[in-house]
């Protein structure tokens, strides 16, 4: 069990691409241009039109600092191309909880399996490394892929909120989800 951040450099060695904690030089007009995209936009509600490369910058930097925070660059083997984000925070190391957020930015990669195998990844480093006991996060509604993949490595829908975000004039419903350390269910 774990109680503060692991201080050194983290990589996760996937099939075909690796989980690197952040760094500066992934921060990059590309990565803004992500956060612009209109599809992305529909599924990320921090996502606009406006996104600035001095807000990414910020937000990535604070998330680098973070000590309740795990940030990652997911970065493929091939080209070693930056394509997307996976965050593991806030965490409660007194709750042993996790919030879970990840977003290939780089629409080419997305249906090749490379988001279920980031979800896989990511809850073996918060059961087995951090000593987590939950990982949770809330999902748009519309978003089938991401609940998709969310489903196939575990996670359990705990609820549903209605109308819980509005943007761009319309309400959005949002499903919560989480996942029990495996070892340690059943043990109420
Ligand atoms: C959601 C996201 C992480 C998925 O990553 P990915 O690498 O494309 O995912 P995978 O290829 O591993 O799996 C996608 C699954 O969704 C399925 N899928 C795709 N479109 C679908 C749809 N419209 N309806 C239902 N399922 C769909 C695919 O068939 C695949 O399932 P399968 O492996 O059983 O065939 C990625 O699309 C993404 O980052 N999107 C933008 C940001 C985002 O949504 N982040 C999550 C916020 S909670």
């Amino acid at each position: 069990m774990i109680s503060k951040k692991i201080a050194e450099p983290i990589l996760i060695h996937g099939s075909n691409f690796r989980l690197e904690s952040f760094n500066d030089k992934y921060v990059t007009e590309e990565y803004v241009s992500w956060l612009r995209d209109k599809e992305i936009a529909e599924v990320i509600i921090s996502a606009n039109p406006n996104v600035t490369i001095e807000n990414v910058q910020d937000y990535c930097q604070k998330m680098m600092e973070s000590n309740d925070n795990y940030f990652f660059a997911i970065v493929m083997n091939a080209n070693d191309k930056h394509i997307g984000n996976l965050r593991l925070g806030p965490i409660d190391y007194d709750q042993r909880s996790c919030r879970y957020g990840m977003m290939i930015g780089n629409k080419d990669y997305h249906n090749k399996g490379v988001g279920s195998e980031v979800v896989k990844l990511a809850l073996d480093f918060c059961f087995q490394t951090l000593g987590m006991h939950k990982v949770f996060l809330d999902v748009l509604e519309h978003n089938k892929p991401a609940i998709k993949i969310y489903e196939k490595n575990g996670f359990e829908t705990e609820g549903i909120q209605r109308d819980q975000f509005y943007k761009d004039s319309k309400y959005y419903d949002v499903r919560i989800m989480g996942i029990i350390n495996p070892k340690e269910r059943n043990t109420k």
